[in-house]
């Protein structure tokens, strides 16, 4: 039998998740949740945040992150409810295709407020918590996709990038408020959009190839570098890249 780590550390801390009603965020939710996590997450799905919300007991509330200002307004009142925030993790996403022919200065500004500008204000939202508190975690999502050679996807790997750099410069300046700033990076995830839109029978003869794993990777996997970057067992380690993909090269 397989059995995973729980961490004394996570119980009553406060954790935000953007993008938490399915995928890996809802993962990381229900993950967080059971470690005994005090958990608010939002999200633009409303029927799925809610029943995840019933399942772990965490609080939901509707928002487009992409709405800078809303979603500010909205971490303080979940703080409220929830307890000042000392972990975030943003992970929030739009990784449909695009022709970069086809991209428009319009559309290129929305995928970078979806995938990009959040990051920095949300951490600029729970900085003050978290200095209050004497520290934090701040987890930001990356992706493979900046590192392997994909098609139609420019503007979200160019976002992706930016956000391992981003996850530096805030670890730098944050250190000296015991603030600590990661990237984990994943793999070729099955979450259940990933399997209806993308991994077809090439996709899978792709993985298999490339992973050094045969296995699938699952949102568990990545969840649990989570739980152990905001947990005080990672407390030595901020400005890094954590890699769970399988050992794709
Ligand atoms: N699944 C993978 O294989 C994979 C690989 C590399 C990186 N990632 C990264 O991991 C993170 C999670 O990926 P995923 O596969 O679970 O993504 P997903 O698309 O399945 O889920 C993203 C979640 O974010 C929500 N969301 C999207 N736009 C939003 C908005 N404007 N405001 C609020 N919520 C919004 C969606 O409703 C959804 O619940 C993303 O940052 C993604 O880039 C995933």
């Amino acid at each position: 039998m397989t059995a995973y780590a729980s961490y004394p550390s996570l119980r009553g801390r406060s954790v935000l998740v953007s993008g938490g009603a399915t995928g890996l965020g809802a993962e990381f939710v229900s993950q967080f949740a059971a470690q005994g996590a005090s958990v608010a997450f939002v999200d633009v799905q409303d029927a799925a945040g809610e029943a995840l919300a019933a399942e772990t007991g965490a609080v939901f509330r509707r928002v487009d992150v992409s709405d800078l200002e809303a979603y500010a307004a909205a971490i303080a009142d979940l703080a409220a409810a929830t307890g000042p925030f000392t972990v975030l993790v943003n992970n929030a996403a739009n990784d449909a295709r695009h022709r970069s022919a086809e991209v428009t200065p319009a559309f290129w500004d929305e995928r970078m407020r979806v995938n990009l500008d959040h990051h920095f204000f949300a951490t600029q939202a729970v900085v003050p918590m978290m200095r209050a508190a004497g520290g934090g975690s701040v987890i930001n999502l990356g992706s493979i996709s900046t590192h392997i050679k994909l098609r139609d996807l420019v503007v979200y790997r160019t976002a992706k990038a930016a956000i391992e750099g981003l996850t530096r410069a805030l670890a730098q300046e944050l250190g000296p408020d015991g603030i600590r700033v990661n990237c984990i990076v994943p793999g070729w995830v099955m979450t259940a959009r990933q399997l209806e839109h993308w991994v077809d029978a090439e996709a899978e003869a792709t993985i298999e190839r490339e992973q050094a794993l045969s296995r699938r990777l699952v949102p568990a996997d990545v969840a649990r570098m989570a739980l152990w970057l905001a947990a005080d067992d990672s407390a030595a380690c901020t400005a890094q890249s954590w890699v769970v993909d399988g050992g794709w090269m």
